[in-house]
């Protein structure tokens, strides 16, 4: 088993891992480089659900510029599950946490809690992509901490595409947000839990349509226009397991008061991912916004 995929520590609040928030990272499209703590995956090969098919209408020498398109998120987002509220020690003491785990290798490692969530998701896994991987984080967070880099509404999984075409364009990558939603590839599928009522995901759980570009370096664009049209969402409940989709807008908030969160997710994808470098401690640190 790959030993980058988990972290078994002792969590306190004096050694959680807190960063300036910028804004910029935390997804895999911020624009800024920041070696060595960047997720490195080795992708095996470009399966069906990330092929960026958009960008073949897009010439290399870059002189198409990217057109827009009317996007349809279709917002899946469904509680499935509603487990017992556990207590900050028992969140602070789980102890492992994982970052692209496969599930069966989480379930053997996880601590008390996190197991029991996981066991709970292995019953909703619908069982139809080639990979099962987990990602989890035990964090502390003060009020107004941010559980990850950003606080734009986004979708997990978008299909990036790099290489020459992409750079032409002007840019490092862009997600084929086309792709993604107008090809009859499934995407890849989320079961998540979030322990608190603390510091809660937000999701959008009707169907959005607006216009956007094909082609998107990163979702600054996008969480304008989602925040100018100011959809009605919801908040994740504690303790609870939800269902969503690589088309289900999402976004972080900061905390509102003091305490540990336990996050899990699990994702059901055709991407193999192997990771190359270690991100895990990255992946746990909170994110304090100017005071
Ligand atoms: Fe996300």
């Amino acid at each position: 088993m790959n030993d980058l995929t988990l972290l078994r520590r002792e969590h306190t609040e004096a050694t959680q891992k807190i960063a300036p928030f910028t804004g910029e990272g935390a997804y895999h499209g911020s624009t800024r480089r920041r070696a060595p703590s960047r997720a490195a995956t080795t992708p095996a090969l470009v399966v069906d659900e990330m092929v960026p098919a958009t960008l073949r209408d897009y010439p290399l020498d870059g002189s198409r510029p990217i057109a827009d398109f009317e996007a349809t998120f279709s917002n899946v987002y469904a509680v499935e599950r509603t487990l017992q509220i556990p207590s900050q020690e028992e969140v602070r003491d789980d102890g492992v946490v994982f970052c692209w785990c496969p599930l069966e290798d989480a379930i053997a490692e996880a601590g008390p809690l996190t197991g029991r969530v996981l066991e709970a998701m292995r019953e909703l896994v619908v069982g139809d992509k080639r990979f099962v991987y987990v990602d989890s984080k035990i964090q502390y967070f003060e009020p107004g901490d941010v559980p990850v880099d950003s606080q734009h509404w986004h979708v997990d999984g978008s299909i990036v595409a790099r290489g020459a075409a992409v750079e032409a364009l002007g840019h490092r990558l862009l997600h084929d947000m086309k792709a993604r939603l107008t090809s009859n590839r499934a995407p890849p599928s989320y079961l998540a839990y979030q322990s608190s009522d603390h510091c809660a995901t937000l999701f959008l759980n009707e169907p959005l349509t607006l216009t956007m570009p094909e082609l998107v370096p990163n979702f600054d664009g996008l969480d304008a226009a989602i925040r100018a049209l100011d959809p009605p969402w919801v908040s994740q409940p504690p303790a609870s397991i939800v269902r969503t989709d690589g088309l289900s807008l999402h976004r972080a908030t900061a905390a509102s008061g003091a305490g540990w969160r336990l996050w899990v997710r699990v994702v059901e994808t055709d991407r193999e991912v192997q990771l190359d470098t270690s991100i895990i401690d990255c992946y746990n640190t909170v994110f304090r916004l100017p005071r």
